[in-house]
């Protein structure tokens, strides 16, 4: 495991805040004004889709700078020449999907999000027959096949989550999903820029080497310090990566 040094040390302990972010809400202040985005050109969606995931800091420029720094330590890294599958849960408005499927020609995605209106947006940019999308609010990815998924991507996602139990759970279906050495990235955004809790439930990077999640058949294979990729927002943020065992 390799572990970039530490600009920025962060909390050791895991711990639930006192706030509980009522998802549905924090996304209808953005979405009230999209009703205009299936008609936005390729450039404008390159400058602003991301905006209604809440990722207003980036340009477009910044916005590719921040999904290949999220996927740049996946093990093994996504093929730019082989067919993969992945699976982007919290898929938002399907901005980070939208550029994996640009850049990644032979990629095909399975996407899901608590908030139907978003998927309804992610639905009308992202082409159907590249990209499966559900909303699903009980972590249920019954429709997803055991052992299908090369690739699974939570950007800003799994800090939402109520607890550490929930997180556990949930790992236990995406190592059901996952192919034999899939990899895995999820991306923590605890803090604000000015160093306020922005999510449910804070995560210790050294949660993810816990015998709970150990045990389940992964093992941490990087974790990344947000505060390394020249970000706005970086404060306390970590990337962690994590591969399905193989079994022989
Ligand atoms: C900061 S946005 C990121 C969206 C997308 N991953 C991206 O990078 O563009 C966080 C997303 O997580 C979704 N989310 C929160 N809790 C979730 C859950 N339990 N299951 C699926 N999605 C969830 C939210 O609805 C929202 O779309």
């Amino acid at each position: 495991m390799t572990t970039s040094s530490n600009k920025q040390t962060f909390p050791v302990t895991t711990r639930a805040p006192a706030i509980v972010i009522g998802i549905q809400n924090w996304f209808q202040e953005v979405l009230s004004n999209s009703s205009k985005v299936q008609q936005w050109s390729a450039n404008e969606l390159d400058d602003k889709l991301h905006h209604l995931s809440h990722w207003s800091n980036f340009n477009a420029q910044g916005w590719r700078n921040f999904v290949n720094n999220t996927i740049a330590k996946l093990d093994p890294p996504m093929s730019s020449t082989k067919n993969f599958t992945f699976f982007e849960l919290g898929v938002g408005v399907g901005a980070f999907s939208r550029r994996l499927l640009l850049q990644y020609p032979y990629a095909k995605g399975v996407g899901t999000d608590i908030v139907t209106s978003a998927v309804l947006i992610a639905r009308t940019i992202l082409p159907p027959d590249r990209m499966k999308l559900y909303t699903v609010t009980n972590n249920d990815y019954s429709m997803i096949d055991n052992n299908t998924i090369d690739h699974i991507i939570a950007s800003g996602v799994i800090c939402y989550f109520p607890s550490l139990d929930s997180i556990e759970n949930l790992m236990k279906e995406l190592v059901r999903i996952a192919k034999p050495g899939a990899s895995m990235c999820f991306t923590m955004i605890p803090f604000d820029a000015y160093g306020k809790v922005s999510c449910n439930i804070i995560i210790s990077p050294s949660f993810w080497s816990e015998n709970r999640i150990r045990s389940l058949g992964i093992r941490v294979t990087s974790i990344q310090n947000m505060s390394e990729w020249n970000l706005p927002h970086s404060h306390h943020r970590y990337s962690v990566n994590l591969r399905k065992d193989i079994i022989t």
